[in-house]
């Protein structure tokens, strides 16, 4: 049997960080994020019983991105694999051959993961003729350690409810791509992978000092303020809570007990440009997710100045022009 499957990178307006359980990657509260148009993987997904290997090969749309799997990816998958032969009762093993074709520079702070794992999800339950309904497929992609994965499942604008349990904690679609016309302009300073992988950073979470407040704080304000500009397109007020919020998540990295500096220099500088273009009178916001790479929230109406204005910067490598988009769809079956 043969799958196509493609399946969007996702960008987090309210972040996940730390796990209350690993096993099943349950996080410490709810969190909330778009699906991005442009970046996004296809995996082609060839799967026989009579294949005795699991193959795993990477193409870059672009030339510049990569194009072979390094080996903690081939292992991850093959354990997330194990995980779900065992989810789905399967006794016998199935060989399958995965080409995956990603718009996007991997292990940047882009969820190259959550578009990749949420495409493996659709093609493993397509294949054992599970469910692949929304809500279970969001739970199932979860199992495979990325827990962003599971909002690039549902379609545009995802919120991600905790739960207390396997069953509980799922992802939804809260509104339609269409719902408001904003972006996100991903400005790559460099294609350098991350040093330290989400899934090590998480394990450290709860040694911040400033993690059991961050948690209830999320809960108590973050939520209800981010939910309330969201529902009144409230695009000052969203702007500014959702930048507040990925400061606020990056100084729990820095401040577990293996500090983790995502940032380098560019970073920083690029923040400064974002808060020079609000200066300016041009609405725009930062985000930052597990990496170097900065997230430009805008309205589609500042996108082109936002553009010319990163034109003139120096260090700047590409930019990928995001607008809301649909969540894993699978393209082909034959
Ligand atoms: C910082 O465990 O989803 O992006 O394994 O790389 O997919 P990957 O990461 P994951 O944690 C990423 C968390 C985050 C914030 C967020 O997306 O909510």
């Amino acid at each position: 049997m043969n799958i196509t499957v493609k399946s969007p990178a996702n960008i987090a307006f309210i972040k996940y960080w730390g796990q209350k359980n690993t096993e099943c990657t349950l996080p410490y509260h709810d969190s909330f994020s778009m699906n991005l148009s442009g970046c996004f993987v296809e995996i082609d997904c060839q799967f026989s019983t009579n294949l005795k290997k699991h193959e795993l090969l990477i193409q870059g749309y672009k030339e510049d991105y990569p194009n072979v799997a390094l080996p903690e990816q081939y292992q991850r998958l093959a354990d997330y694999y194990h995980k779900i032969k065992k989810y789905f009762n399967q006794s016998t093993d199935v060989g399958f051959t995965m080409t995956s074709r990603i718009s996007f520079p991997m292990k940047a702070g882009i969820a190259s993961s959550a578009a990749f794992f949420s495409a493996v999800a659709m093609a493993f339950a397509t294949y054992y003729g599970k469910s692949t309904h929304t809500k279970e497929l969001s739970r199932i992609a979860r199992l495979s350690g990325s827990g962003s994965a599971t909002r690039s499942i549902p379609d545009g604008f995802v919120w991600w409810y905790a739960g207390n349990d396997h069953e509980s904690s799922f992802a939804e679609s809260i509104a339609p791509p269409d719902y408001w016309d904003i972006r996100d302009i991903v400005i790559i300073t460099s294609r350098d992978h991350k040093q330290i992988s989400s899934d090590k950073g998480h394990e450290q979470a709860s040694t911040s000092p400033f993690f059991k407040k961050r948690v209830s704080y999320i809960k108590q304000k973050t939520i209800p303020q981010v939910k309330k500009a969201f529902s009144d397109k409230d695009f000052t007020r969203f702007g500014q809570l959702i930048e507040h919020e990925a400061l606020y998540m990056h100084h729990i990295m820095m401040t577990q007990k293996t500090p983790l500096y995502y940032w380098n220099e560019k970073t920083i500088s690029l923040l400064r440009h974002i808060a020079a273009l609000r200066d300016n009178g041009i609405e725009a916001y930062a985000t930052i997710d597990a990496g170097h790479n900065i997230h430009c929230i805008c309205e589609a109406k500042n996108e082109e100045v936002i553009v010319s204005s990163l034109d003139q910067l120096a260090g700047i490598e590409d930019y990928i022009v995001n607008k809301p988009t649909f969540g894993t769809r699978s393209i082909n079956l034959y």
